[in-house]
Order: structure tokens, then C-alpha cells, then sequence
């Protein structure tokens, strides 16, 4: 299957050594957009480290996602300062717009995933959204919905 043959690319890349471990997960959530949990365990086994710690590893970094996401994952701060700029009002309307209710996060079409994160270090530009790790600075929910339609193109 070429789910594994990528797996054991980026395995021969940097080496079956516990320390190729964060460098290979961070490989395969780029290719998948997530680390498929059947990957994770493959890949534990073949560089010899123990899949609890595997497992531990991927969920201490809250970068790594055990979850599918969408090609644009929209990040919209509730830090203090964002949330008393009245951050929340524009994840409503994004979600509102995309669908989504509170427990869902992703789109059917698996184009946009909303989260909430506790701060983007970019308090100064608040209310803050980012896109796939870029910051759009003083958003509005009228502004936001602007942002999905280039985003949509
Ligand atoms: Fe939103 Fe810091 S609180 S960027």
C-alpha cells in the first residue's frame, strides 16, 4: 500500500533512531494533513520505540493532529486580548457560514477546518485569526467571510 511505502520514505530519510521520531510524524502530518494512527504505530515500530511513547509524543505537541483536517485550517484566538475584541463573534460567523456545528470542526469537503487557540503572539493585531500558520491581523466577522470567498476563489 502506498500509505506505508511513503511511511518507509520518509523512514529511510532520517533514520530508524528514536531521535528520527518528531522529524518523520512532522513528514507524514505534511503529507496527510494529519498522522493516521496506523502510521504512527508503524512507524514507532520500525525505528524501534515504543508505541505509548509514540502516541505521548504526537499528543504533547498540539501541533500534531490525530484528526483529518482541512487544506485551510483557520486558528481564531480567544487569548484576552482577541476575546474582549470580540473574537468569538467571528469564529460564529464562520462557522455559520461553513456549516459547522460546535462539536464539528472540519468540512465535509475537508476544505476548511475552525479551531480555537489561546494566543497567536500577535495580541497587538486583535482580534487575530491565522490561516495555515499566516496572521490575518483585526478581524471582523464581516472581514472574515471576505477572507473565506478568496479563500474559496
Ligand atoms: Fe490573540 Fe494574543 S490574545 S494574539
Amino acid at each position: 500500500q502506498s500509505y506505508y511505502k511513503k511511511a518507509d520514505e520518509i523512514i529511510e530519510e532520517y533514520g530508524r533512531k528514536e531521535s528520527s521520531l518528531i522529524p518523520i510524524m512532522q513528514d507524514i502530518q505534511a503529507e496527510y494533513r494529519y498522522l493516521p494512527g496506523e502510521l504512527l504505530t508503524y512507524v514507532a515500530k520500525e525505528i524501534g520505540v515504543k508505541e505509548a511513547k509514540a502516541y505521548s509524543v504526537a499528543t504533547f505537541y498540539e501541533n500534531f493532529s490525530f484528526e483529518p483536517k482541512g487544506k485551510y485550517v483557520i486558528k481564531v484566538c480567544d487569548g484576552t486580548a482577541c476575546h474582549v475584541r470580540k473574537s468569538m463573534p467571528v469564529k460564529e460567523a464562520l462557522m455559520k457560514e461553513l456549516g459547522l456545528s460546535h462539536k464539528k470542526h472540519t468540512t465535509d469537503d475537508m476544505m476548511f477546518t475552525v479551531e480555537t487557540v489561546s494566543c497567536l503572539g500577535a495580541c497587538g493585531l486583535a482580534p487575530a485569526l491565522n490561516v495555515n500558520d499566516v496572521v490575518h491581523p483585526k478581524m471582523s466577522p464581516e472581514k472574515a467571510l471576505e477572507m473565506l470567498e478568496e479563500l474559496r476563489g
